[in-house]
């Protein structure tokens, strides 16, 4: 009864062949100003099937923007978006889903008095008898949701439980096994972990892999260079609206990315401030050295 190939139901997906190397999106000097604000300029993204791309930034960097652009929010006011190798401009985020990009927010868009089963399906309920006789067809989509929470891994107790029980980090769980189930082949998740403790956070990345092994490309956006580093394959730090650093995985290490994105500078300058104030350990900070060393983006000094 269950159709246990992820995927084509429900939304429909156009036809789409992702391009050499399994790139999904890019990105390619693309730019947003609102009016004369420049939010975000110059930047060069690659999403890839199979891989975790994060993007990491400070308040106010352009991260939200970035995703807005692909999510089908905004569109771009300078350079290229490219969806399977073809140049888009999409006028709303329905036109990004049919591409099989899918956004999660941070403010979940879901029903908190709804069973989970009903949240699962919200929108793209399932039918059955013909019309004028058409009805919900609740057992299907129970089973449905269970199946496909359980291809996540993701076991809940009791799917009946309006959704506003479960905890931030499930609800999460949720809403990333109802974009794999619709059909999404790029997946947004916009600060999935901000609000969560460590536990919690743990258990979202773990669902964040799981998409990922299932082949979707994964767009990560976070503030915690731990977090990112965790799941991540590539890493582009944003800082006011350019890209700082992009590099793989292979070419950055776990300090260089915190580095990077506490800007070492600044924290030099905070530390050397904070030694002048009593009842603070400044010993159990980095040294003033590790915080202002260079990173080069790239050992092969490649662009
Ligand atoms: N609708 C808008 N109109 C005008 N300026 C905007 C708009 N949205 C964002 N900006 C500006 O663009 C810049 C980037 O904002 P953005 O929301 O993309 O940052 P962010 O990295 O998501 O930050 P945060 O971590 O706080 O969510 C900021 O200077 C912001 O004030
Ligand atoms: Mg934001």
């Amino acid at each position: 009864m269950t159709d246990k190939t992820s995927g084509t139901h429900g939304a429909v997906v156009q036809d789409s062949a992702p391009g050499q190397d399994g790139l999904l999106v890019e990105l390619r000097g693309a730019g947003k100003s609102y009016g004369n604000v420049r939010a975000l300029h110059g930047v060069d993204l690659k999403v890839h099937a199979g891989q975790v791309t994060c993007v990491l930034g400070d308040n106010g960097a352009g991260k939200s923007t970035l995703i807005k652009i692909i999510s089908g929010l905004h569109q771009h006011t300078e350079g290229e978006f490219l969806v399977d190798g073809t140049a888009v401009r999409f006028s709303t985020p329905r036109e990004a889903l049919d591409r099989g990009i899918a956004t999660v927010y941070q403010d979940l868009a879901t029903v908190p008095l709804m069973p989970v089963w009903r949240n699962f399906f919200l929108g793209s309920e399932m039918t059955r008898g013909p019309w004028p006789v058409r009805r919900l067809d609740i057992p299907r989509m129970k089973a449905t949701a269970d199946q496909e929470l359980r291809n996540m891994g993701i076991v809940l107790d009791d799917l009946e439980q309006p959704i506003g029980t479960l905890s931030g980090g499930q609800r999460q769980c949720v809403a990333i096994a109802r974009a794999v189930y619709f059909g999404a082949r790029v997946l947004i998740l916009d600060e999935p972990t901000a609000a969560l403790g460590v536990k919690q956070s743990g258990v979202v990345l773990k669902y964040i892999a799981a998409a990922r092994d299932r082949g979707l490309g994964v767009i990560f956006i976070t503030h915690n260079p731990h977090h990112a580093y965790m799941v991540g394959d590539h890493f582009s730090v944003l800082r006011l609206g350019t890209l700082e650093l992009s590099a793989d995985r292979s070419e950055v290490s776990l300090e260089e990315l915190t580095n990077h994105m506490a800007g070492g500078a600044e924290l030099a300058a905070l530390k050397h401030e904070l030694a002048q104030v009593r009842g603070v350990d400044t010993e159990e900070l980095p040294e003033e050295d590790d915080l202002t060393a260079p990173v080069a983006p790239s050992p092969e000094g490649t662009t």
